[in-house]
């Protein structure tokens, strides 16, 4: 049986407006039904790869193909913005409606949904990821924490075959940040997630990709290793699976 990639990179190069060196060089990435991390320093390139993975920047070269079929015409990109589904790594670019229930809705009413299916969807999101009742909220008075939340929820609404996730845990609090790990760990999607916090792609990922120099390693191992650290509270009982102890 063969089976198809759901996204495919093929030799993508890209250097951003005015830059010099290089973000991505020959770069290739295939994703299927996985969960996968991506993990790199600050400015290597990160967002920008998901950026190209939905088409919202065009490589200087190479293709991209949703299950198969190369990108190329506007109902191409229709069928990926519907079957990719982005975080964007700051809430408030992602949010744009006065109420959540709007924001929330907009995607499914896009799609096609009627307004009452489109609220109905919207309302059962906010349900599952514990925003019952924020419906009525105005979206630009939530906190940061809360506009991630709903962020996610507005991708979620739209049931796409693969998440990118770009920095979700950003705003969130130990609890939340627990929250968000079963959440993730509940859902059916592939999902490719960029972040610092290793203990987070840990539960959340199967494998780690690094983005250095422009092209991407897998991380084949992982390595139990110890290190110093310091962080508030650091002299209280603690352990660091998301909890921070009692003050
Ligand atoms: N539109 C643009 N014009 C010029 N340079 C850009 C543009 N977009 C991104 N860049 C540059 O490309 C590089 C990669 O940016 P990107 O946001 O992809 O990094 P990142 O890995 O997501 O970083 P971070 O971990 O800080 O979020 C940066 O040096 C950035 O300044
Ligand atoms: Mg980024």
């Amino acid at each position: 049986m063969i089976t198809r990639s759901l996204l495919e990179l093929r030799h993508i190069s890209y250097t951003p407006p005015g830059g010099i060196t290089p973000l991505f060089q020959d770069l290739n990435l295939e994703v299927s039904n996985q969960r996968l991390g991506l993990i790199g320093p600050n400015g290597c390139g990160k967002t920008s790869l998901f950026q190209i993975m939905v088409s919202l920047l065009t490589p200087d070269s190479g293709e991209l193909l949703l299950e198969g079929r190369t990108i190329s015409k506007a109902r191409d990109l229709r069928g990926l913005r519907r079957d990719v589904g982005l975080l964007f790594q700051s809430s408030d670019d992602q949010l744009f409606s006065p109420t959540v229930l709007e924001d929330v809705a907009f995607g499914p009413l896009n799609l096609g949904k009627s307004a009452a299916e489109a609220r109905e969807i919207a309302s059962t999101t906010l349900n599952n990821l514990g925003l019952a009742g924020f419906e009525e909220r105005l979206t630009h008075r939530l906190s940061g924490g809360e506009k991630k939340l709903v962020a996610l929820a507005t991708i979620l609404a739209m049931r796409p075959k693969l998440l990118l996730l770009d920095e979700p845990t950003n705003n969130l609090d130990p609890a939340t940040r627990e929250r968000l790990i079963q959440i993730l760990g509940s859902l059916q999607q592939a999902h490719i997630i960029i972040s610092h916090d290793w203990d987070f792609l840990d539960q959340t990922t199967e494998a780690v990709y690094t983005l250095a120099h422009g092209h991407l390693h897998r991380c084949d191992e992982a390595r139990l290793h110890t290190h110093p650290h310091v962080h508030p509270y650091g002299d209280q009982p603690h352990d660091h699976q998301g909890k921070t102890p009692e003050p």
